[in-house]
């Protein structure tokens, strides 16, 4: 497959420039995966010459890529980076981008081939593209054009029909790549392996076995230098509505008939259908928000959201959400899936836990309950697998111990997995879009947020309502047990 191409990055100054994506093309370069004729742009603000950049990204490279700086790989790599500096949403400046991308293309035969990598804020997404169909994309064009777009895609429903509207008019379905960097990680591609690859889980995968199901990314983090982002945007819409729903969708969708994208978003997108819509009573008593308060330690203090740069000093933002969750459909019919995420908790962790229903007591312990069989995909920041089961324990007593099965990869494969953001820049060069979100996905699952946040806004919160480096407000354990559970962390 001939992936020639230049690759446009709007946004080159920015921290996902430097911590992701030119790390990550140096990773692909790296593993010889770029093709020859291949070039980087990197459109920012700031004046800056070719070599500034490739210095400030070399320093990046350095701290952020997975393999050590080879200066081979470096140097065939830096000098096909360049910089171009322009305002967005200046028109003027286009038709000179344009030729210097004309130029470029020529220099490096990338075959007429273009990526638009939208890595800026994202009320510049439909200026930017606006601008490049008016200015780099006439009659004339070889090659494909392509667009990513970086979530959030939107901040509700409304503004995300909005913002499609405006890229379809330009890009194609079919040339429009959502990302949802989760889709990216090694155990997420994983999740349907383990599901259709193995005869053990599968005919067990339903409400006739599995009692429920944990989905959880914590994060230890609090807002960084993003309060001004974040404050419009809040855990709900910025993890629940993209990554926690893939997870859901990933672990509860039918097996598609094939293993090309639009079966499996198919399948994807008919489990985000499928979510019971929540009514007021319901969102109150099956959802928790939190935000974060300043927590004072023997290592010196730690701030509070409503103290981080950019954030109000009322704030009503939420930092945390734990929600539970029904599928309405045959196999998860009463089978509740309960997420939980947020920041600046005791540790950084993504997983998903399946709690299968206990053996009745008819062998053994007949006055106590069996342990529950529990499978843990473990998605970061070790990968692996993780089952729980019943053992006699050694010895002359008739005892049953809950003992474990650990497939850890990383101990088996090596810890270096490849990059999200390397397998997903690759999958646009080769025209995959699998492992992105495609526009009713998006639209779904915005739908299940959207109504929740609705409800929300008639029942101001009182926050902050847990202390940073904590598991989060108490409500959020108690959603669990009052059905008489408990988060498997803790
Ligand atoms: C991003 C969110 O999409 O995902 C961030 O905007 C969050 O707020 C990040 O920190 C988490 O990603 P990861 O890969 O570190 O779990």
């Amino acid at each position: 497959m001939d992936l020639s191409c230049t690759m446009v990055i709007f946004g080159g100054t920015g921290d996902l420039a430097h911590r992701k994506l030119l790390p990550a093309i140096y990773n692909l370069q790296y593993e010889k995966l770029l093709p020859e004729n291949f070039t980087v742009i990197v459109v920012g603000r700031r004046e800056k010459t070719d070599e500034d950049y490739r210095e400030e990204i070399y320093r990046s490279i350095k701290a952020f890529s997975r393999f050590e700086v080879n200066g081979e790989v470096w140097n065939n790599l830096r000098d096909r980076i360049y910089y171009w500096s322009m305002d967005f949403l200046q028109e003027e400046t286009y038709g000179l981008f344009n030729r210097f991308l004309s130029e470029k293309e020529y220099q490096y035969d990338t075959k007429g081939n273009r990526i638009y990598y939208m890595a800026v804020a994202p009320e510049y997404f439909e200026g930017i593209v606006d601008k490049l169909h008016r200015h780099c994309m006439d009659e004339g064009i070889k090659g494909w054009h392509r667009v990513v777009i970086e979530k959030p895609f939107g901040r509700d429903l409304n503004s995300a029909k909005y913002l499609n509207d405006k890229i379809v008019q330009v890009f194609q379905e079919e040339n429009t790549y959502r990302i949802d960097h989760y889709l990216g990680k090694e155990m997420l591609q994983n999740i349907m392996v383990l599901r259709f690859a193995n005869m053990i889980f599968e005919p067990l995968w339903n409400n006739r076995f599995i009692d429920h199901i944990q989905i959880f990314s914590s994060e230890t983090v609090g807002v960084e230098n993003r309060g001004d982002y974040y404050e419009r945007s809040g855990a709900m819409r910025d993890m629940v509505q993209s990554h926690m729903l893939q997870l859901v969708s990933l672990i509860a969708m039918e097996p598609p008939n094939d293993l090309d994208t639009k079966s499996i978003q198919d399948e994807k997108v008919k489990v985000l259908k499928a979510i019971k819509k929540m009514a007021g009573k319901d969102i109150e008593e099956n959802t928790v928000r939190g935000q974060y308060g300043s927590r004072r330690s023997e290592r010196g203090e730690i701030s509070g959201y409503r103290q981080e740069a950019r954030v109000a000093p009322h704030s009503n933002t939420e930092t945390f959400v734990a929600l539970k969750l029904y599928i309405e459909n045959f196999r998860w019919a009463g089978v509740p899936f309960y997420i939980r995420t947020g920041k600046r908790m005791p540790e950084k962790s993504t997983e998903i836990l399946i709690q299968f229903k206990t053996m009745e007591n008819i062998l053994y312990f007949k006055d106590k309950q069996l342990q529950p069989n529990i499978l843990v995909i473990r998605i970061q920041p070790m990968e692996g697998i993780f089952f729980q089961f019943n053992a006699k324990e050694p010895g002359t007593r008739q005892r049953i111990i809950p003992v474990e099965m650990d497939f850890c990869q990383n101990c088996r494969v090596g810890i270096n997995s490849p990059e999200a953001y390397e397998r997903l820049l690759y999958d646009v060069m080769r025209g995959d879009r699998t492992l992105f979100a495609r526009w009713d996905e998006v639209e779904y699952a915005w739908k299940f947020v959207d109504n929740i946040l609705e409800a929300w806004k008639n029942h101001p919160p009182i926050f902050p309502n847990y202390e940073a480096g904590t598991w989060g407000p108490g409500e959020a354990d108690k959603l669990l047990q009052k059905d008489h559970r408990n988060w498997i962390n803790r």
